[in-house]
């Protein structure tokens, strides 16, 4: 559904991708693993369009995408969870979740129930600024807010990245319904290897810019990969 065929990709004369290929599948969540500044939210930024490529290609769903804009991208099913979240302070949480709207489409202009059943918080906080909720609690929103997009890719940035155990579960298993819905392939960022491995159904390892591993999870060589998350 998704190929990404031997992307490279500049900050101005900076490269931060040689090379990379990566695929995704309906059903099948896709883990990609690295360190800090290695390139993880570079190869998610050029997926979802929101930095070019200098050479190499992008296609979902049959079509090559490579050019298109990050909007035009949304529209044809893909979504993002930032890193960092990037909730709107100062949009309450029903707006927050409002927001993915535009690119779900008429006739999916209502936020999803499954958003409530996965995360009952939100529903008690409906009212509330989405700049008064803890950080875990803005990941679960900025997840309800890509799923109210309909997406039919999920990428998703280094969700755990800050948060407390509890709600890393919570997340865990958000990501494991998802996918097990079968209607989504499913783009997970980390460096919390245990979190990715046991959701991984196919992993990368990125190495300054390069993909340096790959395979499924049920090859994975632990040891090696973990000597590409240590520093
Ligand atoms: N907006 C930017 N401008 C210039 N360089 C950037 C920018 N964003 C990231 N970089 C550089 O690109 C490299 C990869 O960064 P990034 O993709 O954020 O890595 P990761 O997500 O794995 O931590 C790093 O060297 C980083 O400093
Ligand atoms: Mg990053």
């Amino acid at each position: 559904m998704l190929e990404v065929n031997n992307i490279d990709l500049h900050y101005g004369a900076a490269q931060a991708l040689w090379g990379v290929s990566l695929n995704a599948k309906l059903g099948q969540v896709t883990c990609v693993l690295g360190r800090n500044g290695v390139g993880k939210t570079s190869l998610l930024r050029a997926i979802v369009g929101q930095q070019p490529v200098s050479s190499g290609t992008i296609s979902w769903d049959g079509k090559n995408i490579t050019n298109l804009a990050q909007d035009a991208r949304a529209r044809s099913g893909i979504a993002i969870v930032p890193q960092g979240r990037e909730i709107f302070p100062l949009l309450t949480v029903r707006e927050n979740l409002e927001t993915g709207f535009a690119a779900a489409g008429a006739g999916n202009r209502f936020i999803p129930n499954d958003v409530f059943e996965l995360f009952p918080v939100l529903k008690s906080m409906l009212g509330r600024r989405g700049g008064d909720l803890s950080g875990g609690q803005q990941q679960q929103l900025a997840i309800g807010r890509a799923m109210t997009m309909r997406p039919k890719l999920l990428v998703l940035d280094e969700p755990t990245e800050g948060i407390q155990p509890s709600i890393i579960k919570d997340i865990g298993r958000a990501i494991d319904y998802l996918r097990s819905k079968g209607e989504m392939a499913i783009v997970l960022v980390e460096q919390y290897f245990e979190f990715a491995r046991d959701l991984a159904d196919t992993y990368a390892v990125l190495d300054r810019g390069q993909l340096v591993l790959s395979g499924n999870r049920s090859d994975m060589d632990e040891a090696h990969v973990r000597k590409h998350l240590s520093v």
